[in-house]
């Protein structure tokens, strides 16, 4: 049976601008058109897990305002359990504000909003022991995070980080960490390949955008090709392939056989604009490859 996955992370609307180019620092551009978009990573990959027939559920805080209601229904229907989802007052939801270039590349800055909100009391013991496999990121609080992926290791459960935005991580929190997801600028920022090895994370999945990504353990380095495929946004590629690693792990398969089917969840992403939306279900997965 597939196992339970519980997201404790980031939810957010996205405001997007494609643009043909990035701005230089003081410059003033024309964009192309402005989108709106459901997103954040932590709804992101709860929503990945969701569209690909995964157990899921999302513990997240979203404000009482319009956006929110939109990220609340968003969860629900791809199939994300809404149970732990927390309302806070007189808060924003989390906002994203994206620029999109012609080729796909994307920059990315969040105000936190309700994110910043929760707390250790929204980290339950008993909502945790109800899961198998908790996944995080960081754009809630570093030190709730800390204490959810401490907590989740506790009682027994596979903790899988996607550390993002990254900030260097101390021994104590990596300790908890079974399964660590960052992208090349996050690893060295979090300490390096083998600082991270050393404070006891048994698998690196190390992705490289579209040249695939590298599996690492203490004891292998196996490099996984992308596939080439015309790329129109990369927003949300990383925690699509998340998605796709931890829907397979929930049922058992090698790592090997997760990365193989998360590139291609990814790589199906990346032709789509939007976040949650450019995401493929599982047969949409099958029927592509
Ligand atoms: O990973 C992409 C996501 O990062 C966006 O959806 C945005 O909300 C930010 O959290």
């Amino acid at each position: 049976m597939s196992k339970n996955i519980l997201v404790i992370g980031s939810i957010n609307k996205d405001l997007v601008i494609n643009t043909p180019r990035f701005p230089k620092e003081g410059e003033t551009i024309l964009g192309n058109n402005f989108s709106t978009s459901n997103g954040g990573k932590g709804a992101n990959q709860a929503c990945a897990i969701g569209k690909l027939g995964g157990k899921v559920g999302m513990l997240g805080a979203i404000g009482n305002d319009n956006f929110g209601k939109d990220l609340s229904n968003a969860l629900s229907s791809n199939n994300v359990n809404i149970d732990n989802l927390l309302i806070k007052d007189n808060i924003s939801t989390g906002i994203a504000v994206i620029t999109v270039t012609e080729d796909g590349a994307n920059h990315i800055i969040v105000a936190q909003g309700a994110n910043a909100l929760i707390t250790k009391d929204d980290i339950k013991e008993d909502v945790i022991s109800s899961f198998d496999i908790i996944v995080m990121q960081l754009e809630i609080p570093l030190e709730i995070a800390k204490y959810a992926a401490a907590t989740a290791k506790k009682l027994g459960k596979t903790v899988v980080l996607n550390p993002s935005p990254a900030v260097k991580l101390d021994r104590e929190f990596l300790s908890c960490v079974d399964i660590l997801i960052p992208n090349e600028t996050e690893i060295d920022i979090i300490g390096g390949i083998d600082y991270v090895l050393e404070c006891g994370v048994k698998n690196i999945i190390l992705t490289l955008g579209a040249d695939g990504c590298d599996f690492i353990t203490k004891k292998e380095r196996k490099h996984f090709n992308a596939y080439k495929v015309n790329v129109v946004d990369t927003t949300a590629a990383g925690d699509s392939f998340l998605g796709g690693v931890v829907r397979m792990i929930a049922d058992d398969k090698t790592m090997e056989e997760a990365i193989e089917f998360a590139t291609k969840v990814s790589n199906i992403t990346v032709t789509r604009k939007g976040a949650i939306d450019s995401i493929p279900t599982y047969n949409e997965v099958i029927e592509s490859y």
